[in-house]
């Protein structure tokens, strides 16, 4: 594992979209599983520049996205397709066919979880994932539990991840309780993990994750096994 400590956000989201658009130049048709979330809002914003100043360019990149809440479809604004479209693939020049994110209206949610990693597969699996953490350890929407989920799968969220996601909504009500997530086994397959966190709120279960006991109580800490694991954090 590298563990990067960076003075500030802005230096930890530079530092992201650097390795983002390294892997992006040397791999120019490359897998990028993405997240959501505060986290990588920054990196997004220097990814989007990279590509209008034209030194990276996504025209060959598929993505693939971790997660995405039950029940909202992508007119949603509140939906996680709605998010990447808004803070990444309408500023880059990604094709938008090649974009990626489970499908939370899916009338069968378990058949869709299955072809999201069929689907995984038949790309040859994920080059780089970027992943966030959860103030209780998850990752995607890899709630903590008594073991690890491989295959994407329906969620039931913690009441701590709906507190913490009560700020992007009206009320703490209006957030969906289920998601569905990508799975353990595609994330830890990934060949690249990246894995950004920042502010002092975050240090804690950064600590347990990455220094403490491999255990699906703390789902974020499975990636202590990862061959290539990149952590990213910065107390600001
Ligand atoms: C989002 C996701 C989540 C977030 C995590 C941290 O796609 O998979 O695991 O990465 O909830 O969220 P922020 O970055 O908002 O603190």
């Amino acid at each position: 594992m590298k563990f990067i400590t960076v003075k500030n956000y802005e230096e930890l989201s530079r530092k992201a979209a650097n390795i983002i658009a390294a892997q992006v130049i040397s791999k120019p048709n490359c897998v990028l599983g993405l997240a959501t979330g505060s986290s990588p809002l920054g990196t997004y914003a220097a990814l989007a520049k990279y590509c209008d100043d034209g030194d990276v360019d996504f025209s060959g990149v598929t993505s693939v996205n971790l997660d995405e809440y039950v029940g909202l479809d992508g007119t949603n604004d509140q939906s996680y397709r709605y998010f990447m479209d808004t803070n990444l693939f309408s500023k880059i020049n990604i094709d938008k066919n090649k974009t990626h994110v489970p499908n939370g209206c899916a009338a069968d949610l378990k058949a869709e979880g299955i072809a999201y990693d069929k689907f995984i597969k038949e790309l040859g699996g994920i080059d780089l994932q970027l992943l966030g953490i959860g103030l209780d350890g998850h990752i995607g929407f890899n709630e903590p539990d008594k073991f690890f989920t491989a295959e994407t799968h329906e969620v039931k969220l913690d009441p701590s991840t709906i507190k913490a996601n009560a700020r992007f909504f009206e009320s703490e009500a209006d957030v969906p309780t289920k998601a569905i997530t990508m799975g353990m086994l595609s994330i830890m397959q990934a060949k690249k993990v990246l894995l950004i966190a920042n502010g002092e709120a975050k240090k804690e279960i950064i600590e347990k994750a990455f220094y403490g006991p491999i255990t699906p109580e703390v789902p974020a800490s499975i990636l202590q096994l990862h061959p290539d694991l990149t952590v990213i954090y910065s107390e600001n």
